[in-house]
């Protein structure tokens, strides 16, 4: 067994509900987490939502109900998304949680009495939106970069964390650990940040403004800032400090955000945990932001995508598929109704679908649907293998998918099924077919085929999940499934079982196929969004 490893989205804001963006960064986790279980090593996923603050306070106003009424029902939405896209999380928090409250307060009476919390009057700038302060030279304009809206001066008394004291360690810090903050651009924009001087974070908000929240332990008249509560999820979720499973996985901690939130995730957080006198977590896998039809999602242009609407209409393992091959993780991407049916269409009905198709209808019309079994001892045989190009495939999969690069990984697979299906035109089975002699040939081909769709419904077990135990099913080689508990699942290969080549056995016998991948008619698609 490997080393355990520890995967987390960020904790989702209930003030709106689940969009396309955190589906992404949620499958993302699911598919990297998946992939680490494929690797033997243990592992725990945890995702959740974020529900104290002023957004929720208010979106709780608007509908007239309490905060916890609020939290309870859009945390709901979430929770319930997830298993409907297929992800295998090991738990999920909410900030509302007593034990989670705990650990917030613990935390903070620790940082607080080793002497790096101080209270102090400020005066500054603050965006309610983003419940923040900004310094003058973060605005645009004089406005909030983030809502476009011009912050208020306010004065306040408020408790203070001692960033700027950390600042020197963790600039050595990031430097010296390259893979703290991934991919580099990212890392670039933090220690470009921390070139100015860091300023120390208010961490707090006085209760006349603010009730929704977490009493600071050491003074009842202020509750704790949101980010300060949101990020110490990732260790309350584990039991902080003495649970078991917090021994046992942190801080082998691969976290997973967009670039909206590195800040938070790549300065307050390392800082936190230092000053608490915690190990730091081990990498921040940080991506970009998927704009829908070229303009970054809003409600008031109506193009915030809905995933269980596009996963319905798609299906949840293309949806997944689209979402993972078409970002390069690290930059922007595009949504659009007309690029996951060009790949839906092209990578998944024509490449793979039909390439399963096309080889198990061949097997059950050449041999009945029996497995045939080459006889390896002649070198025309051994030259018929697809072995050299799988071992290919699988290492240069494996590199990409231990390095995030999910669409780097899929591309690895998809060259191994383009070359299967040059490797049916180059031999010609039907010719093959039509001479006696050449039956062993025949046979060694059509197995071959057979064991490169074998590796292939392996390798694609971490992005779609489903589609790879349907295509093991169909090859009489699935294993068994076991349903009560996620960190139980054993229904896929592991990388060490995917070689050597030729496990396929004799006597089994194959079943026609039925079409993995219905093709996408853009017209059928865009009549049922007519018709909603
Ligand atoms: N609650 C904080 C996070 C606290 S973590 C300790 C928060 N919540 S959020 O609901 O606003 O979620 C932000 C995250 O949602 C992003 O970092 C990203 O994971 C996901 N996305 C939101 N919009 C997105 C896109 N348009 N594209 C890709 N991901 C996006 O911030």
């Amino acid at each position: 067994m490997n080393q355990p490893t520890f995967f987390t989205t960020p904790i989702y804001y209930v003030n709106a509900k689940p969009h396309l963006g955190h589906a992404y960064t949620t499958i993302a986790a699911d598919v990297a987490a998946r992939f680490n279980r494929m690797c033997s090593s243990d592992t725990f996923f945890l995702t959740g939502t974020d529900e104290h603050g002023d957004k929720i306070l208010e979106a709780a106003k608007k509908e007239n109900i309490t905060p916890k009424e609020y939290a309870d029902k859009i945390s709901g939405l979430f929770r319930n998304l997830w298993p409907e896209l297929d992800i295998s999380n090991n738990y999920f928090i909410r900030t509302t949680n007593a034990d989670h409250i705990k650990v917030v307060k613990d935390l903070l009476q620790k940082i607080y009495d080793s002497g790096d919390i101080y209270f102090s009057e400020y005066e500054g700038i603050y965006c309610f939106g983003c419940e923040r302060f900004y310094q003058e030279r973060e605005l645009v304009n004089g406005k909030c970069p983030d809502h476009g809206t011009e912050p208020e001066k306010i004065k306040e008394a408020n408790y203070f964390f001692k960033m700027s004291k950390y600042q020197d360690w963790l600039i050595d810090h990031i430097k010296t650990h390259p893979d703290f903050i991934r991919p580099e651009r990212y890392k670039n924009e933090i220690l470009s940040f921390l070139k100015e001087p860091l300023e120390d974070l208010c961490i707090s908000r006085p209760k006349s403004r603010l009730t929704w929240g977490i009493t600071l332990p050491f003074d009842h008249d202020f509750v704790t800032y949101v980010w300060f509560d949101a990020l110490t999820n990732y260790i309350s979720a584990l039991g902080y400090p003495d649970g078991e499973l917090f021994k046992k996985f942190w801080p082998h901690t691969k976290h997973f955000v967009a670039k909206d939130i590195i800040k938070p995730h790549g300065i307050y957080w390392p800082i936190m945990l230092k000053a608490a006198g915690i190990d730091l977590y081990e990498s921040l896998n940080v991506h970009g932001f998927w704009n829908v039809s070229g303009t970054k999602m809003s409600k008031s242009i109506g193009n915030v995508t809905d995933p269980v609407e596009v996963s319905g209409i798609y299906g949840v393992d293309p949806f997944r598929y689209f979402l993972m091959r078409e970002m390069v993780f690290g930059l922007d991407a595009n949504f659009t109704e007309d690029t996951i049916v060009q790949r839906i269409n092209s990578d998944l009905a024509n490449d793979l679908g039909n390439l399963f198709s096309r080889v198990l209808s061949m097997n059950f019309k050449y041999f009945r649907g029996n497995i045939p079994q080459p006889d390896e001892r002649t070198e025309k045989e051994k030259a018929l293998s697809l072995e050299k190009y799988a071992d290919t495939a699988i290492k240069e999969y494996q590199k990409a998918m231990e390095n995030t690069m999910f669409h780097r990984g899929l591309i690895a697979v998809w060259e191994f099924i383009s070359i299967m299906n040059k490797y049916i035109d180059n031999n010609a089975p039907w010719t093959l077919a039509k001479e006696s002699s050449q039956k062993k040939t025949l046979e060694t081909v059509i197995y071959n085929l057979l064991e490169g769709l074998r590796v292939v419904s392996c390798l694609i077990y971490p992005v779609m999940p489903e589609t790879s135990f349907r295509m093991q099913k169909l090859l009489g080689i699935e294993k068994e499934r076991t349903e009560q508990n996620n960190d139980t699942e054993n229904d896929f290969y592991t990388l060490n079982e995917v070689m050597p080549w030729h496990q396929l056995k004799k006597n089994k016998k194959l079943e026609k196929p039925p079409i993995l991948f219905p093709r996408i008619d853009t017209d059928t698609i865009r009549t049922k969004e007519m018709k909603k």
